[in-house]
This record gives structure tokens, C-alpha cells and sequence, in this order.
């Protein structure tokens, strides 16, 4: 008798390796490593025949013209797969329980029944009764959407087969199995042996597969992250839970960009597509508090206008506190040391916290200045106003530099009847504007000077 190959697998990057390791070396997470058994039961594979091999092909002989995109007609989905879905593309839909993907999905359905392609939906997770109650809540109830209720991947495949549809959907992968192997449901690998069959599905049929998979709040359950290496594209479904927003992000795709986001609003009839972004981003109040300071980021091609906010407060007990929602981390205590070194703020015996309205995940070094401002103001309670915004990147040395779409975003800024707003020094672009007073700063104490004129 043959001996199975068992290796492990790190949950979270999907790296290898022929023995159980309590740190992943390649990503560094602890305890991430899982036993991935290879064993195939002695039965063969159940009848799968999609075979996706071709002989060795020229490559200027490969028609490409012929891959057409369609697109749902829900701009915001559009966008973030880059203009359309391609077929055969297997796309992940990853997000946290309840945040809205099968409603998403639905939706989505449902366009693309309205517009005449056939689309079968197999769920693992809920009744068709469900389903259906969920879908006459969103008013999307079409014959053209095929509800299945199948929990063998063999099978959800041969019902495609049979009904061949425009799309396919299933929902979602950590409650399939595929019989073909030992493995469990939700295992490492009965994720991969499912995703992988319904890749060789999609790649033979031409037909473009979305899979759902869940993403839990301490980190990813054995799957989406593995998946991500052998899916198209993975988008991803977040939002604060409370307020209702949800951000369409694309963490990888192999046939687009993967800076667009999509913004959509929660309501009972379902996910409501965001026109005026910004909006979003901005709270209600019109006036000036200390600590609160805006920004523009660039997101994908759109610039945002964003609010900041922090608050410094003396620390109580112990050592102090940081706190950070939205930037990253070691970004914020850098710009803190910033202060405390270039602006001589003694921030050590200060709690800190700092938020983005909206909830919004930045990588962008253009929000830096309105960090460091809204840190400013709160601690020295001094109130920066609501018509003044603050872009630009701050090095160690406090120096304000410029950073990628300045006139965009001062244009975004103006549109929103921004009145003053503060740049670097050294720009390429010329940003000039009659309904605005453009500030160019070298360092984070020509703002200073600034401020105290205003
Ligand atoms: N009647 C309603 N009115 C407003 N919003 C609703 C209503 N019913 C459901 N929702 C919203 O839909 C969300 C659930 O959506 P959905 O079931 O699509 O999420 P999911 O990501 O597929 O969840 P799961 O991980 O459980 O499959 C709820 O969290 C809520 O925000
Ligand atoms: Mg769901």
C-alpha cells in the first residue's frame, strides 16, 4: 500500500512544508499550519471530465479578441473586476459573516437575468425558502435565477452541465465537499480540491464561477487565503457592520487593476450603490471640532475626500495607549515621533486614538499631513477649520512632500467647497484656483505658521 503524502499548510498564505511549523516562514503567523493530506479515495473521481489541457499552442495564434467582458449594469461591481466579468474567471468573494455577499450576489443575479443570461445559484448555506424570501425582499426574483440547494461540488457541476448558465454561483465554499476525497468539509483540503474542480469546470465551459468564502474577525478559517493563489480574482466585502456601508475592494485580479473600490449602502431592499462617495467619508457635523481634520485620499481612480479624527488624552494608568482605525499603525507612531522630535509636542504621557470616518482601510502616505494635524489639534485643543484640507506626505525630517493626483485631489477638495487648502512646497502640477486659497508648506512648521495667521 502506497503511503499518502501529507504535508502542511500555513492557513494563511498557503505555504508548504513536508512538517508542522509553529511560525510560518514565509508570512510569520503563529500556529497557522494545518495538515493538508493528498490521500484520494480508491473510487477514481467520480466521473469529473473537464480536461483544460491543450497541446502547445502559438501564442500569436491564440485569438484574444474573442474574450469578451460583460458587465452587470451595477457600476460599482463593474468597476472593481475592472469593467466587466471575463469568462471563465473564477472570482472569490470573501468577507466577514452577515456583511452582505449573498445579497450581493443576488443582485447580481438578478442583472444579469434581466438582461437574458441564465444563472445558477447553488447555496450550502440556506434553504431555497430563504433564498427566495431573501430575494422577493430585494426585489430580485427572476425564472432566469436557478436555485440550488447541493453540498457535493461533483454535483453542483453536473447540474451546470446540465443547465449551462451564463454564471455560476456558489455559496459558499467552506460548505461543499468534494467525495473524491477524504478530506472534511471546510478543511484545507476539501477547500482546495473544490476550488480546483471548479476552476478546471470553469476554464473548460468558458463560464465565470463566483465562489463565496468566509473571513471570521480573528483572521481567515481555513480557505479564503489559500483560495487567493488559485482564483482569478478575490474581491473582498467589508464594512462597518453599524453604519451601513460596505466597500467592494479587490485584493487580487489577474485581468485588472486592483486599486478600485466599489461603495455600496446596506438597506432592507439591499445593496444600494454609492454615488457621491465622499459623502460617506464626512460626518454630518458642519462644525469645527479640535482633533478633526480633512483630507483627500485617492482610492482606485477616485479621489475621497476624508475626515480624520484623534483624539490626545492624558494617560491614566500605566503605559500609554495607541489606538488606530483606518491608517496603518507604524505609520501613525511614526508620524507621532514626528511631532514629538519636529514640533517638540511631548506626546509620551498622551493616550492616543485615532479614526477614520467611514471605516475606511488606507495604505495612501498622501493622508500623512492630516494625521499629524488632527493629533496637533486635538492635543493643543486648537480647532482646525472645516473648510481647510491638508494633503501631502511627512518625512522623518517633518518635511511635506508631494504625493501622487495632487490637482486631483485639490480639485476634489474644491468641489467641495473646500476654502483653504494646504500643499507641499514642491509640487509638478499647477494648482491654482480662484474659489480656493492654496497653502504650499515645506515642513510640518511652515504649517504651523500658517495656522497661526488663520
Ligand atoms: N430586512 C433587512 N433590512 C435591512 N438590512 C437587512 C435586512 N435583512 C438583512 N439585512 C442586511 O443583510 C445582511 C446579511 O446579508 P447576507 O445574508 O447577504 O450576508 P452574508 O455575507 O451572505 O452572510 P453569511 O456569512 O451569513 O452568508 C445583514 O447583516 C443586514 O445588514
Ligand atoms: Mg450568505
Amino acid at each position: 500500500m502506497g503511503k499518502n503524502k501529507a504535508v502542511f499548510v500555513c492557513k494563511e498564505c498557503g505555504y508548504e512544508s513536508n512538517r508542522w511549523l509553529g511560525k510560518c516562514p514565509s508570512c510569520g503567523a503563529w500556529n497557522s499550519f494545518v495538515e493538508y493530506n493528498e490521500k484520494k479515495k480508491g473510487k477514481g473521481n467520480g466521473g469529473f471530465k473537464f480536461d483544460v489541457s491543450t497541446p502547445p499552442t502559438p501564442l500569436d495564434k491564440i485569438d484574444f479578441k474573442s474574450v469578451k467582458r460583460f458587465e452587470t449594469k451595477i457600476g460599482e461591481f463593474d468597476r472593481v473586476l475592472g469593467g466587466g466579468i471575463v469568462p471563465g474567471a473564477v472570482i472569490l468573494i470573501g468577507g466577514e459573516p452577515g456583511i452582505g455577499k449573498s445579497t450581493l450576489l443576488l443582485q447580481v443575479s438578478y442583472k444579469l437575468a434581466k438582461m437574458g443570461s441564465r444563472v445558477l445559484y447553488s447555496t450550502s448555506e440556506e434553504s431555497l425558502q430563504q433564498i427566495s424570501l431573501r430575494a422577493n425582499r430585494l426585489n430580485a426574483v427572476s425564472g432566469d435565477i436557478l436555485l440550488s440547494s447541493e453540498y457535493s461540488v461533483n454535483k453542483i457541476i453536473k447540474y451546470a452541465e446540465d443547465v449551462k448558465p451564463g454564471v455560476l454561483i456558489v455559496d459558499s465554499i467552506q460548505t461543499i465537499y468534494d467525495e473524491d476525497t477524504d478530506a472534511q468539509q471546510g478543511s484545507v483540503t476539501g477547500i482546495k480540491a473544490c476550488t480546483s474542480k471548479l476552476i478546471r469546470f470553469a476554464k473548460a465551459t468558458n463560464t465565470p464561477v463566483f465562489v463565496v468564502g468566509h473571513v471570521t474577525k480573528g483572521g481567515i478559517v481555513a480557505g479564503p487565503k489559500i483560495l487567493e493563489h488559485m482564483v482569478d480574482a478575490v474581491i473582498y466585502l467589508e464594512g462597518d457592520g453599524n453604519r451601513g456601508y460596505r466597500i467592494l475592494r479587490n485584493a487580487k485580479n489577474r485581468y485588472g487593476s486592483t486599486d478600485e473600490i466599489g461603495l455600496f449602502e446596506m438597506h432592507s431592499d439591499g445593496l444600494r450603490e454609492v454615488n457621491d462617495p465622499t459623502e460617506i467619508f464626512l460626518t454630518r457635523e458642519t462644525e469645527s471640532i479640535s482633533g478633526s481634520v480633512l483630507t483627500v485620499t485617492i482610492e482606485g481612480s477616485r479621489p475621497l475626500l476624508l475626515e480624520i479624527q484623534a483624539i490626545a488624552a492624558e494617560t491614566k494608568y500605566g503605559v500609554p495607549q495607541r489606538s488606530v482605525n483606518g491608517p496603518e499603525y507604524k505609520r501613525v507612531t511614526t508620524l507621532i515621533a514626528v511631532l514629538e522630535k519636529r514640533l517638540h509636542l511631548f506626546l509620551g504621557n498622551q493616550d492616543i486614538f485615532l479614526n477614520v470616518v467611514g471605516g475606511l482601510k488606507i495604505r495612501d502616505p498622501g493622508i500623512d499631513a492630516a494625521i499629524l494635524m488632527a493629533i496637533y489639534s486635538s492635543y493643543s485643543s486648537k480647532v482646525i477649520r472645516k473648510d481647510t484640507v491638508f494633503i501631502g506626505e511627512v518625512g522623518l525630517g517633518g518635511e511635506l512632500r508631494a504625493v501622487e493626483g495632487m490637482k486631483r485631489r485639490a480639485d476634489e477638495a474644491i468641489r467641495f467647497g473646500i476654502k483653504n487648502i494646504v500643499i507641499p512646497y514642491y509640487i509638478k502640477e499647477n494648482i491654482e484656483s480662484s474659489k480656493a486659497k492654496i497653502m504650499k508648506c515645506k515642513n510640518v512648521s511652515s504649517i504651523m505658521e500658517y495656522l497661526r495667521d488663520v
